[in-house]
């Protein structure tokens, strides 16, 4: 296996290193493609912490292809209710109902079949393809970027169309083709534990001695990226109309965030506005009754938050809750749903939202 590192011992510090330090993570103990693919998305999202919880009861209440492809859709978005990327949950749901439709149930062994799956890119394919089969496919993640880019000292950034085919071609030299699987989880976890972003601790790391980085004393150097793309402000306010233990709700559709998931009446803002301007809107003073949204009701509101900062990947949302509590809604249109207070449970809401609830209703 002839690679530009040149050395068969590479190997066996590595392997040696993830069979002394390496987690013990129930994904680990299978080769079920199934429970990989499921234990992938969800890394995606999150980190190993918080995904283990998520992982347990979602493969405990889907344990395999058919329960997930007979289950509803709002059932699979609450068990990833807080994971956030609620599209990749989407995804899982539906590939799951293509494999039951188009493979029999039986989840595809080809590298290249497992690649086609919606929601399945070019990590997710490798990371099945070589865990469940050991399939010659270089997984390449944060991690596996970052470990690769102070190897050799990699100056083109990971991000840019140049880097990702650079990094595409190395990763997939230095693969381990004898033993792909256990590559690709060993220097994923050479990423995760040793090879961190900041402060690695270098002289303890197995590969300190193949590390152009290292050696040249520029580990913080690498890797290297692109500059942040720009993030746009968005000025959400939020009311949870509350009536004789009513409350209305709808399903957010569209190509927007939250897709599917469900939230309370909003009014979308340019730029952060108070209570008096919100009340003068045609939509409040609709969902409140004609004329009702002036002085009358304003005993009745309670704002629970002022503003809170919810940062996703290339959006900033600054976020205004409020309950008002009415005798007699006015007109919510057929858009919304009317349900008993205590049913709010039943529905998947964003972590935002939670986080609203969890404050209304401490
Ligand atoms: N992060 C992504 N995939 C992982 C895996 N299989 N094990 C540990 N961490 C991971």
């Amino acid at each position: 296996m002839p690679n530009r590192l040149f050395r068969p011992d590479f190997y066996d510090r590595l392997f040696n290193w993830y069979d002394m330090h390496h987690r013990d993570l129930p994904w680990r103990d299978t080769k079920d493609p199934y429970i990989i693919w499921v234990s992938e998305i969800i890394l995606q999202q999150t980190r190993v912490a918080q995904g283990l919880d998520y992982f347990k009861r979602f493969v405990s209440r889907f344990p395999d292809i058919q329960a997930l492809a007979e289950a509803q859709e709002d059932e699979v978005l609450r068990y990833w209710q807080g994971l956030g990327y609620y599209s990749r949950a989407r995804n899982l749901h539906e590939t799951a109902r293509v494999i039951c439709k188009q493979h029999e149930g039986i989840f595809p062994s080809e590298h290249g079949d497992i690649r086609k799956l919606k929601g399945i890119g070019d990590y997710t394919a490798a990371a099945i393809a070589s865990f469940a089969w050991d399939q010659p496919y270089a997984v390449l993640d944060g991690n596996v970027h970052r470990v690769l880019s102070r190897l050799f000292s990699i100056p083109e950034p990971i991000d840019s169309a140049k880097g990702k085919r650079i990094f595409k071609e190395l990763a997939q030299e230095i693969l381990d083709t004898r033993q792909p699987g256990l590559y690709n989880q060993a220097i994923m976890e050479l990423g995760a534990l040793q090879c961190v972003p900041a402060n690695p601790a270098c002289p303890d790391c197995p590969l300190s001695g193949f590390c152009s980085a290292y050696l040249y004393n520029k580990v913080q150097d690498f890797p290297v990226k692109q500059k942040k793309a720009k993030t746009v402000d968005r000025y959400l306010n939020y009311f949870q109309i509350l009536s004789n233990h009513h409350t209305w709700i709808r399903k957010r559709t569209g190509k927007d965030i939250w897709n599917g998931l469900y939230e309370f009446p909003l009014i979308e803002t340019n730029e952060a506005a108070g209570i008096e301007t919100l009340l003068t809107s045609e939509e409040l003073g609709q969902w409140l009754g004609d004329g009702t949204a002036g002085k009358a009701i304003e005993k009745s509101i309670r704002l629970v938050i002022p503003e809170i900062k919810h940062v996703l990947t290339h959006q900033i949302i600054h976020a205004s809750f409020y309950q008002i509590f009415v005798e007699e809604p006015g007109h919510l249109s057929d858009h919304f749903l009317m349900i008993k207070e205590e049913e709010l449970g039943n529905y998947a809401f964003s972590r935002l939202t939670e986080k609203f609830l969890e404050r209304a209703n401490p």
